[in-house]
């Protein structure tokens, strides 16, 4: 079902974007100021929404604070980074203990190994990891891995993935990509995208894949397509990388590992620094040797702060001190109660939801989202009005209609989101006369 009457939902619209300027005079003129010393007020793309962005004063547990005294509840989980909430005491008082024995100390550190044991004894397809400062720079580094241990220039990466401010294969492809030579499949479509791999295999150094697409709609890989290409990548003598930076959470042991398989290096990011700056990439011994700095010719991986004391210490407290296995399956076990209870919700609307345990999407499109390409029709002021109107009724998600819960987020809180929804679309499908 499609929306029909723009005018209508243009004014509805209108007056959204009119009702948040006119609540939040202090945001508005702090991004002015803002837009004095930055390209539109913005260090990153993601948070900017027009009329002006959220700007937060502080947060705690699930909640954040905006800098007009407005609070809300916390369903966008600083895009999955934010698992632990905003004030885990574990991770608070493991990082105040790094504080105090000194910061920038420029060498080894009694925490990078630590936290490196931890990632190996939980993710199989790790056998040596290395840290990074982001998961962009983790999949620069698999990415440039892989081309050097193949000696192959192009990469086959899915339309619409994203793996980073210098790797989104969106709209196109962003101008400001690393120049590599890439390979385009369409996510899910096992036949087009064989022949892809097969029509390029002997160019392709790596196929770097989410097992569940996360920026692009959060959208599950079938089986059946992600075993088709780790089964293309070996025949082609490519090798298979997981971008796991959103999607370890999703088990106990990664996604990959839920969907059994083992890639031939993945990489890390977002919550597993605990809430602070973080990447990794790892995998085959053989392979991630190659960065070994005794030996000669070592390829080299260089980071000021890769093993930032701050960071390991977060990481090291979340991974051992909260994140158990029953911990996780409680957080993807309540995504998966949200994701029904949603779907359920919005299909009257002509919307739906999807996703994968703790990371939901939601669109105005009635789906399945099989792919990026099913999302094209959405009509993006739908999207922005939900969000503004969510805000109103303090209910924190993406713009674009993510969330990712926080393991602060309750039962509680997944019944009065799914409410908070369905009173959005019930109101205004009055006004743009979506049929129910
Ligand atoms: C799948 C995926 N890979 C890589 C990245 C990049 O990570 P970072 O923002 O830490 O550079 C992101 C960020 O959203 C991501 O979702």
């Amino acid at each position: 079902m499609t929306v029909s009457m723009t005018p209508s939902l243009d004014e509805w619209l209108d007056r959204a974007r009119q009702r948040y300027v006119d609540c939040r005079p202090v945001g508005a003129r702090m991004h002015a100021e803002a837009c004095e010393v930055m390209p539109g007020g913005n260090t990153r793309t993601v948070l900017h929404h027009a009329p002006f962005p959220l700007r937060a004063a502080r947060g705690w547990a699930n909640r954040i604070v905006d800098v007009d005294g407005w609070e809300y509840v916390d369903m966008l989980g600083e895009y999955t980074a934010g698992l632990y909430g905003h004030s885990n005491d574990v991770i608070r008082d493991a990082v105040r203990t790094a504080l105090d024995d000194g910061l920038s100390l420029a060498a080894h550190n009694t925490y990078e190994a630590r936290l490196a044991r931890l990632l190996i004894g939980r993710f199989p397809a790790l056998e040596l990891v290395r840290f990074t400062n982001s998961g962009t720079e983790a999949n620069l580094m698999a990415v440039s891995l892989a081309r050097a241990a193949t000696g192959r220039p192009a990469i086959a990466v899915a339309v619409g993935g994203y793996h980073g401010g210098l790797l989104y294969f969106g709209g196109g492809g962003s101008p400001v990509n690393a120049p590599y030579e890439t390979v385009l499949l369409d996510y899910n479509d096992v036949e087009a995208s064989r022949e892809a791999l097969r029509e390029h295999g002997p160019r392709i150094a790596a196929v770097l894949i989410e097992p569940v697409m996360g920026s692009a709609g959060c959208i599950p890989g079938d089986a059946a397509y992600l075993q088709m290409l780790a089964d293309e990548a070996r025949a082609a003598g490519a090798l298979l990388v997981f971008d796991e930076v959103m999607t370890s959470r999703l088990g106990p042991h990664g996604a990959g590992a839920a969907y059994g398989i083992t890639p031939d290096l993945m990489t890390l990011g977002k919550y597993l620094g605990g809430g602070l700056t973080f990447g990794a990439f790892g995998g085959r011994r053989d392979l991630m040797e190659m960065f070994d700095p005794s030996r000669p010719g070592a390829l080299p991986h260089a980071g000021t702060f890769n093993n930032n004391v701050l960071t390991m210490a977060a990481g090291i407290a979340g991974v051992e001190g909260v994140l158990d296995e029953e911990a996780l399956e409680a957080l993807n076990a309540r995504g998966d109660r949200l994701r029904e209870a949603l779907q359920a919700a919005v299909s009257p609307y002509g919307w739906c939801a999807s996703g994968r345990g703790s990371m939901v999407g939601l669109h105005p499109v009635p789906g399945p989202v099989r792919s990026p390409r099913d999302l094209a029709a959405a009509d993006d002021r739908l999207r922005e009005l939900l969000f503004l109107d969510l805000l109103e009724r303090g209910w924190y998600m993406a713009r674009r209609g993510f969330i990712a819960l926080s393991l602060e987020i309750g039962d509680d809180d997944v019944d009065g989101f799914v409410s908070a929804v369905r009173d959005c679309l019930a109101e205004r499908a009055d006004l743009v006369g979506v049929p129910r």
